[in-house]
């Protein structure tokens, strides 16, 4: 199958980079687009058997409306979004194609995919998936497969109520004026991997961590339960109530026996 061609729109990108290298190192011939570089969607979809979508979370819907009616039932059109139900039905309604949604879950600063984990919706086709397994498992990948619907709920866990909250740290820290320098000088380990992680958030890619959050199915709930949760616990410090703020945290752990 070495014969086929890739094409990743959105490939000039960080993802997207990641996995035109990859692919090329197995020796298939990749062709990467950008707003400004590249083929153009009708030149992909001519030329490629294989299709992966790799935008912002926002015009994801979009660009496959533009790419799937013009790729063939025998192709294979994949995306690398943080979200997989509204890209998946997208790519269902708009293509013939075999499609099967990806979510690599790490971002892309790493060295290899070696390691890491890659989640994987099959939509559509049986023709492709043993080819699309194949290719990250021999690259070291731990591959786990599951529906779009099950995926997003539980993102909505690991990424927007996780970025969420450090924005919220963030924007306390912020407000409160500090010095940054200072603050440092006065850090504690977990303060110091805390810092990292919110700074990050903020510099790196910000319109990523507000797509995450604003556009993911669960956000309401998260949100109310953000908000009822902090209520709570605003209620026993206002009362300086120390014991019943530790027996709300036992009553409300993960871990309790
Ligand atoms: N970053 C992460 O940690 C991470 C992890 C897992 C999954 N993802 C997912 O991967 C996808 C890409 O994220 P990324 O972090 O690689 O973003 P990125 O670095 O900002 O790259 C976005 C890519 O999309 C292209 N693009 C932007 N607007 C476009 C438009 N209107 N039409 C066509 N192409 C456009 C950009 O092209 P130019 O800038 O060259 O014009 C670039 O190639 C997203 O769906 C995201 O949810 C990201």
């Amino acid at each position: 199958m070495k014969d086929i061609s890739i094409g990743i729109i959105g490939g000039t990108g960080g993802m997207g980079r990641i996995f035109a290298d990859l692919f090329r190192r197995e020796g298939y011939i990749c062709l990467v687009s950008g707003r400004k570089r590249g083929p153009d969607i009708t030149t992909m979809a001519e030329q490629c058997q294989v299709i992966i979508v790799s935008v912002p979370i926002g015009i994801t819907a979009e660009v496959i409306e533009q790419v799937g009616p013009l790729m063939k039932k025998d192709a294979l059109l994949m995306d690398l979004t943080s979200l997989k139900t509204e890209p998946i039905k997208a790519m269902l309604q708009s293509s013939p194609a075999e499609v099967i949604g990806l979510h690599p879950l790490f971002g892309p600063g790493v060295a290899s995919i070696a390691g890491y984990t890659i989640c994987i919706c099959p939509a559509r086709g049986e023709r492709w998936i043993a080819w699309v397994r194949g290719i990250f498992t021999k690259h070291g990948a731990i591959l786990i497969e599951t529906t779009p619907e099950r995926h997003d709920e539980l993102m909505s866990l690991v990424q927007a109520l996780n970025h969420l909250n450090s924005i919220t740290m963030g924007m306390v820290l912020s407000a409160w004026g500090v010095d940054l320098a200072e603050l440092r000088r006065f850090a504690t380990p977990m303060f110091n991997t805390k810092l990292a992680i919110i700074k990050e958030v903020f510099t790196n890619n910000p319109r990523l961590y507000a797509e995450i959050i604003t556009l993911s199915p669960h956000i309401g709930r998260i949100i109310e339960l953000y908000g009822r949760a902090l209520s709570e616990l605003e209620t026993l410090t206002k009362e300086r109530d120390a014991e019943a703020f530790t027996a709300l945290m036992e009553k409300r752990s993960l871990w309790r026996a």
